[in-house]
């Protein structure tokens, strides 16, 4: 064969390739409203940024006929390219061919990339739409699953691993997902669930639909297993695109540094006007938080979960920063069961990954209630408490109102590590709220007065003036200062740079225990 005849063979091989499961299946597959591997890739990677990998590998499957029909690539486009300039390694599964499932090949692809990600210290994306195990390959499939689990179970914490769910995602192939850093999944077209509607319907008569058992709602809102739910498939992969602006390479990576406009010495008088005076009212914490970061932006991860607390990214003189705050607009911001499992995961993302905390708290204190103690909010509060305990970025807490009972320690004090503690002079700290407190220390008391409603509340006026402000905290040092409010921001960078060269470990151990 001629050199010419060589480079043509290999340029209708790569058509081939890039054809996938043909024509038609890509017809149906827009029919639906999804986009092909190939064109998810272009909207996810920088222009002309992707290199394939493995584009001609095949299965080795001889049952049921396979044995004449492989396909190039197997069902997964893989390889490397970069998001904003950044080396990203992803892999985008076909569902065109064969369903996109998992048969050997399939997954020995992945894992070439996974272990390419880990050793090169880049992050992984992996674009998921695939009818799960290759039912034609039996245990084998189920062994390259496993493969799959075990790289991103030794990768996490390591490099940063997201999951874009676009298609089905059943059985225990929602478990690779599962162990990643964050999932986005799109309304109407992606669906996770480790047994779907028939079987549901089977076991417990419980009669469900796909997108109500497993959609993406259902699992930003209820199940929290997505931290994204979109409309589309392009607003998905933008957001992917946005939320790796927040995050480094990989855990020994400082966080991408992006130039600012916003003066690092801007007060925001509006700072003043959010809080209302009766602390019994709600306010938004995002109002707070859009005035205090870089050009007001803030990217909100889990928005629809556990909406009590408030998990995302910002900057802060230009540095990614990881915001906690409790959310006095929903529950009154009380610390329940979802909120714990939600900040916790949330601050060990940032500490694996070197990612400063700050953490802006008005907690009434837990929730309480026989549902939530039924369900474990003593196991599931400990997370929280352990997750910030553990954390050895920089850490830096804004008590805005109330910091009552365990809550004040969990949210970041001074006592498990907080670097820099602030109170706003509106900030109310002690064992509990002022009404709870004179119940119980003048109950008898009260009982017996002429008038028990104003004896009450003349205690309660009382306690207030002797717990209900920062300046007991602050007289010990467990607050570092008090400040004006619209001093937030300044205070907040400032704190950060002078963190900026933090050194904190902890005990020597192979892992901890963290209260799963
Ligand atoms: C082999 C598969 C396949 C699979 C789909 N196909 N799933 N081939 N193995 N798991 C093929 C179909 O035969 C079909 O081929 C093409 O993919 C498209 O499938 P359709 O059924 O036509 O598509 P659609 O109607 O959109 O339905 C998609 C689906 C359905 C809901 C995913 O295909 C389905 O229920 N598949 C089986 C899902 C499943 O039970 N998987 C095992 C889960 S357990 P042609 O040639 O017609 O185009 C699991 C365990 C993981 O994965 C283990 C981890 C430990």
């Amino acid at each position: 064969m001629s050199l010419d005849e060589k480079l043509r063979r290999l340029e209708k091989l790569q058509r081939e390739a890039e054809l996938g499961g043909g024509e038609k299946r890509l017809k149906t597959q827009h029919e639906k409203g999804k986009l092909s591997a190939r064109e998810r890739l272009d909207l996810l990677l920088d222009e002309g940024s992707f290199v394939e990998l493995d584009r001609f590998v095949t299965h080795r499957s001889t049952e049921f006929g396979l044995d004449n029909q492989k396909i190039l690539g197997d069902g997964v486009v893989s390889g490397y390219g970069t998001i904003h300039g950044r080396l990203t390694y992803v892999f985008s599964q076909d569902f065109t061919v064969f369903g996109g499932s998992l048969s050997e090949a399939h997954a020995e692809k992945i894992v070439k990339l996974q272990e390419m990600a880990l050793k090169n210290g880049a992050p992984l994306i992996g674009l998921n739409d695939s009818g799960g195990a290759r039912i034609q390959e039996g245990v084998v499939s189920l062994g390259g699953y496993a493969d799959i689990f075990l790289r991103n179970t030794l990768a996490s914490g390591v490099i940063p691993q997201i999951s874009v769910v676009l298609g089905p995602c059943a059985g225990g192939a929602v478990y690779s997902p599962a162990i990643t850093d964050f999932i986005f999944m799109v309304r109407g077209t992606s669906f996770m669930f480790v047994t779907g509607p028939d079987v549901v319907k089977t076991v417990t008569h419980e009669d469900v639909d796909m997108e109500k058992l497993g959609g993406a709602d259902i699992h930003a809102t209820k199940s929290g297993v997505a931290h994204f739910a979109h409309d589309s498939e392009p607003q998905s992969l933008a957001a992917v695109r946005q939320l790796m602006r927040f995050i480094p390479q990989n855990n020994t990576d400082p966080p991408p540094f992006l130039e600012t406009e916003d003066p690092s010495d801007r007060r925001d008088e509006k700072l003043l006007e959010i809080m209302p005076d009766n602390p019994n009212h709600p306010y938004d914490m995002c109002d707070i938080i859009k005035c205090i970061v870089d050009d007001g932006i803030f990217m909100e991860v889990h928005a629809g979960f556990a909406g009590n607390i408030i998990t995302g990214f910002a900057r802060l003189g230009g540095h990614p920063a990881g915001i906690i705050a409790n959310q006095p607009a929903v529950l009154a911001g009380v610390l329940d069961i979802d909120s714990s499992d939600k900040g916790g995961r949330f601050v060990r993302f940032c500490d694996a990954f070197n990612i400063p905390l700050i953490i802006l708290e008005d907690v009434p204190g837990f929730l309480p209630g026989v549902a939530q103690e039924h369900g474990g909010i003593i196991r599931h509060g400990a997370k929280l408490l352990y997750a910030f305990s553990e954390a050895t970025v920089p850490k830096i807490t804004v008590i805005t109102r109330k910091a009552y009972g365990g809550a004040y320690d969990v949210m970041n004090s001074k006592h498990i590590r907080g670097d820099i503690n602030l109170g706003w002079p509106t900030a109310e700290i002690a064992v509990m709220g002022p009404k709870g407190a004179v119940e119980i220390l003048f109950r008898r008391e009260i009982a017996a007065a002429e008038d028990p409603e104003a004896m009450a509340e003349e205690r309660i006026v009382e306690y207030r003036e002797k717990f209900a402000h920062p300046f007991v905290a602050a007289a010990r040092g467990y607050l570092d200062d008090v400040i004006d409010p619209r001093d937030t921001r300044p205070r907040l960078i400032s704190a950060l740079e002078m963190l900026r060269n933090k050194r904190d470990e902890n005990p020597m151990k192979k892992h901890g225990n963290i209260p799963l």
